[in-house]
């Protein structure tokens, strides 16, 4: 007779010595293989290695980084962990688009209906707030009645219908990527770019999309700080895609500042309506980034497409009013009142205004975009914990951009407020966010750059031919003696 509790810590046993060595082998930066992988990304879903064990496994990811293969493995086993769903009942080319988040990032509100109203269907599941960044879920449910846990073959039938489609993921899609991101939220293991590749690609691949659009943030509001960073994190995700026949193409954004004006639920919304009015002028950064993202969407979903095609299609969708009415048609199948949606009577408001004034004059130099957000969730726009309520209605307008003169007492953004609470904290955060020097600073960027599979082929081609030039330039001797007489001389910083 088996003793089965004998039985049972023996394998407990086996399982976590198993584990220390794939983290040990991880972090002497080792490769592991696709059964390794399977194994330990089984056991932690199914509860059998504990969270220590993987989050030590995390953080070796993030100092050695994967490579491209174990990252392409990551992200079908994750994409595999639960259910998937197949979307292709919907007739088109089904277009997903993504943000890798941010702040004042109202483009899926602009982009859907618009990309809808021309006719392509828009079966999208989008995710909450993480951290200081929102979440389409929390704006969309900021509207009186909304509600966006729709069942699975609801939302077949809303995207059917109504040709958008704008839900909450579905419960059994992507597990491993819920307990891992919960994890990693955690762990201060967020910002890895094998990780956020895989995470983002996983669910993308799961939700049975053809084709993606990938918004990825660079900047002091992103989880990529620089353009570097941010298209490595692009070329990994455009070469997963695109290794499992999901054409994806990327488009590097900037968030070294809010994209538009409005930080905050309800808020974010009605700066969509506004935008889908033509409230909002065309060369506006928040219009520029939704049409550059929504043209990479028609040219995907409609292979042939011109770039002044594609463009004067959303001119004409916002002008006739039919990319407005998607988003009313939106509203009104997940239970809102999306007539009072388009009128803005229908969204919540916070009680009080709360300027915040320049303290001298000046241009405005930069902003710390990650401390705006984090002044947003203060006020009750996000969460600092999973079981944090959001008030709908809080905020920041914005009423400065990076560049811009100004002049001691002009409003540079207004908090709204429901609840006092920490309303001193988030002013002084805003307040010292916001820094205004004597220059006009050098600006960033608005779309730094779009990376498709042809870019990253190109890119490689280019830097096997430069690569001994780059060396000459960068590190050859004479350099090193050069910049080392400067320094001496004073002529270059330490
Ligand atoms: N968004 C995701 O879905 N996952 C990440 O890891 C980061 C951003
Ligand atoms: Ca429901």
């Amino acid at each position: 007779m088996i003793d089965e509790s004998y039985s049972v810590r023996q394998a407990e046993v086996l399982i976590s010595m198993r584990m220390v060595d794939l983290i040990l082998k991880k972090r002497r930066g080792g490769e592991l293989s696709r059964d390794e992988l399977e194994w330990m990304i089984g056991g932690y879903v199914r509860g059998e290695i504990p969270d220590y064990q993987f989050s030590a496994f995390l953080m070796a990811v993030c100092f050695v980084g994967c490579t491209a293969r174990e990252t392409a493995d990551l992200t079908m086993i994750m994409a595999t962990s639960g259910g998937t769903l197949d979307l292709s009942p919907i007739p088109g080319i089904k277009v997903d688009k993504h943000s890798t988040g941010g702040v004042a990032d109202t483009t899926t509100l602009i982009v859907a209906p618009m990309v809808a109203a021309l006719g392509l269907p828009v079966v999208k599941m989008s995710g909450r707030g993480l951290g200081h960044s929102g979440g389409t879920l929390d704006k969309l449910e900021s509207i009186p009645g909304v509600d966006t846990a729709v069942s699975t073959e609801e939302f077949l039938d809303l995207a059917s219908e109504n040709g958008i489609a704008v839900v909450g993921q579905s419960a059994d899609l992507v597990p491993a990527d819920k307990l891992i991101y919960a994890l990693r939220d955690v762990t201060g293991t967020v910002d890895s770019i094998p990780l956020i590749a895989s995470s983002v690609m996983s669910k993308k691949i799961a939700a049975g999309c053809d084709a993606i659009v990938l918004d990825v943030k660079y900047g002091s509001g992103a989880f990529m700080q620089n353009e570097e960073d941010a298209s490595e994190l692009a070329e990994a995700m455009v070469q997963i895609g695109s290794n499992v026949g999901r054409e994806t193409v990327a488009v590097i954004t900037d968030m070294n500042q809010p994209l538009g004006r409005a930080i905050g639920n309800a808020l974010e919304v009605e700066e969509a309506v506004d935008a889908l009015s033509g409230r909002v002028p065309y060369d506006d950064p928040l219009m520029s980034v939704c049409f550059t993202l929504a043209k990479k969407m028609i040219q995907l979903g409609m292979p042939g497409t011109k770039d002044e095609e594609a463009e004067s299609m959303l001119l004409e969708v916002l002008a006739n009013g039919s990319a407005k009415g998607k988003l009313k048609t939106l509203v009104d199948s997940l239970g809102g009142n999306g007539e009072g949606v388009i009128k803005c009577t229908e969204l919540p408001r916070a009680r009080e205004r709360v300027p915040i004034y320049a303290k001298s004059q000046g241009y405005i130099a930069s902003m710390d975009c990650e401390a705006l957000g984090r002044a947003a969730l203060l006020l009750g726009a996000g969460r600092a914990t999973k079981a944090d309520v959001i008030d709908p209605a809080v905020g920041i307008m914005m009423c400065s951009r990076v560049g811009d003169m100004v002049y001691e007492g002009d409003v540079l953004a207004e908090l709204h407020v429901n609840d006092g609470t920490n309303a001193e904290t988030a002013k002084e955060l805003v307040r010292e966010a916001i820094i205004i020097g004597g220059e006009y600073p050098k600006m960033s960027p608005l779309i730094f750059g779009v990376v498709d599979i042809n870019s990253i082929a190109l890119r490689e081609a280019t830097d096997n031919e430069e690569a001994p030039e780059a060396a000459e330039i960068g590190e050859s001797p004479q350099y090193a003696e050069a910049d080392a007489l400067a320094r001496e001389l004073g002529l270059m910083d330490a």
